[in-house]
């Protein structure tokens, strides 16, 4: 095979304190960057650790950093990250810690959506109707417009604020967040409103929009976080908080 039929690879080995190792990958047509890393992992170097499940852009599992970015593994093509000379450098997310190779610690990712009060509580029981909520109402349109998150914490690596000041909720676990303000069903809203009022809450973010930029599932946190800024501002005007 010719040198413009390899890929020049450089992998993330070892954690944080590790460092790149150079593979020779063969291109293939329409391959994907999880390819490569699947390729590497079984054909040179069974011991890479990295983590996928669905490769059809589902799970949210597969992000890595491709050549300096944020992505998603699995949905990003070879053909548009490659630089000229065919190299590809994959390392593991930035802002969360590296359990070992591509693979990252993603519990405190996680555990900010719990500190977010991103889990939905209503308060209608099995023997209630169907909660009917009217799909051209404001409300649902701002749930649903946030509601396809896959939790792939591309947004999240994205964030200087997050690399700033790691107690920052980040851009997800806030979407979330802003999905349940506008959940018309859930009773926990000024608890949630509080959770993020905080310091490490919705005012920290500058509103930049790197997470909006490059959330794979064309989501807009940067909205979402500008909605949750007015709805506390309100409550705080009320006294609610
Ligand atoms: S807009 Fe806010 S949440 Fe999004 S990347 Fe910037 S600081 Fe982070
Ligand atoms: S908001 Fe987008 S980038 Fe962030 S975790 Fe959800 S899907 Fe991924
Ligand atoms: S493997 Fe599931 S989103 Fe990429």
């Amino acid at each position: 095979m010719s040198a413009s039929e390899m890929l020049q690879v450089k992998v993330w080995r070892g954690k944080a304190d590790g460092g790149l190792v150079a593979y020779e990958v063969p291109r293939q047509a329409s391959q994907t960057v999880l390819d490569v890393v699947t390729y590497i992992q079984r054909q040179l170097e069974p011991t890479l650790a990295y983590r996928f499940a669905c490769r059809v852009g589902m799970c949210g599992s597969c992000a890595m950093t491709v050549n300096g970015r944020a992505r998603w593994t699995c949905r990003t093509h070879v053909a548009k990250v490659v630089d000229d000379q065919g190299r590809l450098e994959i390392a593991p997310l930035a802002n969360l810690p590296v359990v070992r190779d591509l693979a990252t610690d993603m519990s405190e990712f996680f555990d900010k959506w719990a500190r977010a009060k991103g889990q939905f509580v209503g308060k209608a029981t099995r023997h209630d109707d169907f909660a009917r909520v009217a799909p051209a109402s404001p409300e649902r349109a701002a749930a649903n417009a946030g509601i396809e998150c896959i939790g792939c914490a591309v947004c999240y690596a994205s964030c200087d604020v997050v690399s700033w000041r790691p107690d920052y909720l980040g851009p997800a676990a806030l979407n979330r967040a802003w999905t349940l303000a506008n959940d018309v069903r859930d009773v926990q809203q000024t608890e949630r409103l509080r959770a993020v009022a905080g310091d490490a809450g919705c005012h920290s973010c500058h509103t930049q929009g790197s997470c909006t930029e490059r959330c794979p599932k064309q989501l807009e946190p940067t909205i979402s976080i500008a909605g949750l800024k007015r709805k506390v501002a309100r409550a705080a005007v009320r006294g609610e908080l």
